[in-house]
């Protein structure tokens, strides 16, 4: 942020001098749009420009080398690309997001668009990947604001775009050179977007809600095709679907990301651990565990990969208790829900249920024993051949047994697990499994028979999730059960002969659990 230095009288905007206008009326004739910068100074003489211009060391000049997902994303480009013949498909990155007035949040590229470019963090606000129609298939170009000269009054005046600013940006040769993809100035986006369009010309798909601006474009481009608007939101949607298909297998270098953000989060898991006494003596402890998973992952890779979830005793009964804000109690549960995303945008969603004081007590171990049999009798199923159903369905017959056998159900097991019935889902609302990747919630546009019917394939990594949520104020639990809340969460790659928990070196079982813990507090 603006940082303000009187001692140099370097030329730069200041917090302070933000706070002045605010008290003052904005000055007579103002024109609305230009009051946000009310707070700027920026030097506008032509001898400052010059002399900012002058005297800087050249610019790197070894292009790059390639970067290993390059051959990847070219591979998913082809099967894009067979999948389309003879279209036009628009990839945005999406642009920054304004957090308030002029300060944007951190920038993450469109999932699609970091799957076919193998871009990650921080690459590259407003550049969009297209995949143009040639003879025999598609050509990509990559259109993105490529680095700025220090000529330009972008160079030091812009906060948004600016090197002085947020950094450099690679040059059009550079991003080629990483990425094996063509490029080009972001300028030259709006003709190429429409270039032999019309009703007998090129057919353009553009990803929909990835850059309002690009869809703007793109439906200018289209707007004498012979298509009507209905046509054409479909003709979107089945580009994002297919987009969303295209990565419910992950190929070797997507599963060694999942592996690196796995590993990660079981590193921040431990650290969670060793925090526990911390978390116990402060008044938000829940905080003190979000924030020591947060900033581990920051360190070890790009972010978290959803917002943290820390929910002790009955918070652990929210299903997405991201508020934090709770007490840690001894004797409680605590739910810790948290996943690594790495520099490529992958993220790891693992989650388990710790008794605060490192042992759980008898009524807790019921409950964690059933839903880890539950989450046992899902890997049992987890293997080619197998639909994703399927997985849920073996979970549910192990958390419907053991509601009725503490008498809970209306009636038998097997009337709840009727669709008819389904009582045992009073205590766990939520499915037993997604895929997992790019998003957390990965693929969530893949066609149903694609998704929930599919039959299991090697490359799929999914979560395996069960749980069981007791609410403090359930008056269809006997009160020893109210405000217990266990969810057991693991990363699961499906193999040619079977699966394998990517998360499995996190323990699961009561007693590793607990001799895990202990070891981690010893230290
Ligand atoms: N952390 C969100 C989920 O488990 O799906
Ligand atoms: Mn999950
Ligand atoms: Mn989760």
């Amino acid at each position: 942020m603006a940082d303000l230095n009187p001692a140099d009288q370097t030329p730069r905007e200041t917090t302070e001098q933000a706070a002045a206008p605010a008290t003052a009326q904005p000055a007579a004739g103002q024109a609305l749009g230009d009051r946000g910068s009310n707070r700027s100074q920026r030097p506008t003489s032509a001898a400052f420009r010059a002399f900012i211009a002058d005297r800087w060391a050249d610019r790197a000049a070894a292009t790059p080398e390639a970067a290993e997902v390059a051959g990847y994303a070219a591979a998913r480009r082809a099967r894009i690309s067979e999948l389309f013949p003879g279209e036009r498909l628009v990839l945005p990155a999406g642009p920054l997001v304004t957090r308030s007035n002029d300060t944007d949040y951190r920038f993450r590229p469109h999932s699609a668009f970091a799957h076919l470019t193998g871009l990650g963090t921080d690459q590259e606000p407003d550049a969009v990947l297209v995949l143009h129609p040639v003879d025999d298939g598609h050509e990509a170009v990559l259109y993105f604001r490529p680095m700025s000269g220090r000529d330009t009054e972008e160079f030091f005046a812009d906060a948004r775009y600016g090197e002085f600013w947020v950094g450099a940006r690679p040059t059009l040769e550079e991003l080629a050179a990483t990425t094996g993809i063509a490029t080009a100035h972001l300028d030259e986006l709006a003709a190429a977007l429409a270039k032999d369009v019309g009703p007998d010309g090129v057919r353009v798909r553009v990803v929909p809600g990835a850059d309002t601006g690009v869809s703007e474009a793109v439906e200018q481009a289209r707007a004498d095709t012979d298509l009507d608007a209905e046509e054409l939101v479909a003709a979107d949607a089945e580009l994002a679907e297919a987009l969303s298909e295209l990565r419910l297998v992950k190929d070797e270098y997507e599963v060694r990301q999942m592996r690196e953000a796995v590993a990660a989060t079981i590193a921040g898991f431990e650290r969670v651990v060793r925090q526990l006494g911390r978390a116990v003596q402060h008044p938000r402890g829940e905080r003190v565990i979000e924030a020591t998973f947060d900033g581990h992952a920051r360190e070890e890779g790009n972010a978290v990969g959803y917002e943290t979830i820390a929910a002790s005793g009955e918070h652990a009964t929210t299903l997405h208790w991201i508020r934090n804000d709770g007490r840690v109690r001894e004797g409680d549960l605590v739910l810790v829900d948290a996943g690594v995303e790495v520099e490529s945008l992958y993220t790891a969603d693992i989650t388990r249920t710790l008794p605060v004081d490192g042992t759980f007590d008898e009524v807790q171990r019921r409950v964690y024993q059933a839903v880890l049999d539950a989450a046992d009798a899902a890997f049992a199923v987890a293997r080619p051949g197998s639909r994703f159903r399927d997985v849920h369905a073996a979970a549910m017959e192990v958390i419907a047994a053991r509601l009725a056998e503490w008498g809970l159900l209306p009636g038998t097991a097997e009337e709840s697990l009727d669709p008819d019935g389904q009582f045992h889902r009073r205590w766990m609302v939520h499915g037993t499994s997604h895929h997992l990747g790019l998003d957390v919630h990965d693929c969530a546009q893949a066609r149903r028979e694609l998704y929930l019917d599919a039959v299991l394939e090697p490359g799929m990594v999914f979560t395996i999730e069960p749980g069981l949520y007791f609410k403090s104020d359930d008056l269809a639990v006997p009160a020893e059960l109210r405000g217990i809340g266990v969810r057991i969460e693991d990363d699961v790659l499906i193999t040619a002969d079977g699966h394998e928990n990517l998360s499995a070196a996190l323990p699961r079982r009561p007693e590793d659990v607990e001799a895990w813990m202990r070891a981690l507090l010893a230290d």
